[in-house]
């Protein structure tokens, strides 16, 4: 799975550098029958975490009667986690991004920009040039975000002193996740000595103390897309999804990897899903699957909801589609690129990238206002929460999760992965780029895994397990 940041371009430019010196969205509303994890619900998993792995239960209360304000506060913690996952949001985007500045995109290769001490000088002007765009936003959503997370911050970006403070402010997240990156790749380099299975379960609990960050590409779609293909008939086959969910859709802001800051803000993991189900026979239409989309990212459950309330209007929603000419992508993911949206849009005209963009090749699919509206967003944290099926909402067939539990512990995951088999039907199926502790929840079993390669860039790939509720 990929990591949240660009790590050697940050390496090897911080080295240098530190040498020399809202959108306002409506919110997913209460999480209708949204239910807390209860003690007796949790306590075989936390008898089994005691017995294996002690040091994982600091703080989780021994008695029932604690339990109900554990829950509570541990939740506010994951939550107040996002603030630093937006800042990071607002990293990628003074790396990578084109319409604030004319300098090059810090890719991840220092060496394709000249060198560290290049790289570092182009990294400073990337910095002044978007404190600039901060104080003058414009249109540009995403500064304008980034002014909401400066703001958040303390600092008044109409202020005499905003530009030095801005700076400061971009400096420090820098430095923060520089140190954050270092022992990000130690630990890599270390799982890399582990037998596969050892490597694989320590990357996945790789940002268990980063900030939850909100950013996607369509690498992992395609990665569900390669897992589907491989089990519609094997696993899935007869049978058809009619209720599905995604946990942590993401937003495509400017993620470190193919991201680029030129088109709207938008999620494509939803869209990914209802496509690989048609084009897998998963589904008859895209309308007669039930999509929900839990997430805790009130940015996230807004967008979506946003996209829903303009389809009630008969608005469509454009797929703006970018392929980095020089990410030497797979021949799989090239045509995967290529199809996505054939089963559930249309073609339409993409936009026009800035100059600076780079060699891009970009595709625009716009999806009906039908579409759009079979997706439901709620507000929901899956690691201490669940939607208990009723007869009015009945248990999932398939539930999609990527890059999601890498950001917890085993005990957290272990939680998360008991309030997903509260809410799949026996036989149902969980997708994950993680491995999680199943021995944990003796309901879920994995019972395969499809291994994916996005590019020649190394650890640019991913592995889809299969978990099936027993
Ligand atoms: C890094 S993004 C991944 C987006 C997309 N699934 C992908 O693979 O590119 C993580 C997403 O999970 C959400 N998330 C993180 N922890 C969560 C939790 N405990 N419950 C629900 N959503 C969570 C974040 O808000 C964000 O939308």
């Amino acid at each position: 799975m990929q990591s949240a940041v660009a790590i050697p371009v940050l390496a090897s430019v911080v080295a240098v550098f530190s040498a020399v010196a809202g959108q306002t969205v409506p919110s997913a509303g209460a999480p209708v029958g949204a239910t807390d994890i209860t003690f007796d619900e949790a306590a075989p998993v936390i008898d089994a975490v005691r017995q294996r792995a002690p040091a994982e239960l600091n703080g989780v209360p021994t008695r029932a009667s604690d339990w109900p304000a554990w829950v509570k506060r541990r939740d506010k913690e994951i939550r107040a986690r996002l603030d630093r996952g937006d800042e990071d949001s607002v990293l990628n985007m003074l790396l990578f991004g084109t319409t604030f500045t004319r300098l090059p995109r810090a890719l991840n290769d220092s060496s394709r920009l000249g060198g560290p001490q290049r790289a570092a000088e182009i990294v400073r002007g990337r910095i002044d040039d978007l404190a600039k765009g901060i104080i003058s936003p414009g249109a540009n959503e995403r500064l304008q975000f980034a002014r909401s997370v400066v703001q958040r911050s303390g600092i008044d970006p109409a202020a005499d002193d905003a530009r030095s403070r801005i700076t400061q402010f971009l400096r420090d997240i820098m430095l923060r996740v520089v140190g954050e990156v270092q022992t990000y790749a130690e630990t890599l380099q270390a799982a890399r000595q582990l037998d596969p299975v050892d490597e694989f379960i320590t990357r996945s609990k790789m940002l268990r103390s980063r900030g939850l960050s909100s950013d996607t590409s369509i690498l992992p779609v395609d990665a569900i897309d390669e897992a589907l293909e491989a089990i519609h008939t094997s696993v899935l086959g007869g049978s058809t999804v009619h209720r599905a969910a995604i946990i942590g859709p993401g937003l495509d802001f400017t993620d470190k990897a193919e991201g680029f800051d030129f088109y709207p803000v938008q999620t494509i993991q939803p869209y990914g899903l209802l496509d690989s189900l048609l084009r897998f026979k998963l589904a008859a239409a895209a309308d007669e699957v039930y999509l929900t989309t839990f997430d805790l990212s009130p940015r996230v459950n807004g967008h979506i909801e946003v996209a829903r309330q303009r389809a009630g209007t008969g608005a469509s929603y454009t797929l703006e589609l970018v392929h980095d000419v020089g990410a030497t992508w797979q021949p799989r993911l090239t045509d995967y690129w290529r199809r996505f949206g054939d089963q559930i849009g249309t073609p339409a005209d993409p936009v026009r990238p800035p100059r600076d963009a780079g060699a891009v090749d970009i595709r625009a699919v716009r999806i009906p206002s039908s579409v759009v509206s079979s997706i439901t967003p709620r507000d929901l944290d899956i690691v201490l929460q669940h939607l208990k099926p009723t007869a009015a909402g009945p248990p999932f067939d398939l539930i999609v999760a990527t890059n999601i539990f890498v950001y917890y512990g085993a005990f957290e995951q272990a939680l998360a992965l008991l309030n997903v088999a509260t809410m799949l039907r026996p036989g149902g199926l969980l997708l994950s780029n993680n491995a999680l502790p199943e021995r944990l929840v003796p309901s879920m079993k994995a019972i395969g895994s499809t291994p994916v390669v996005y590019s020649d860039r190394r650890d640019d790939r991913d592995q889809i397990i299969w978990y099936q509720r027993q």
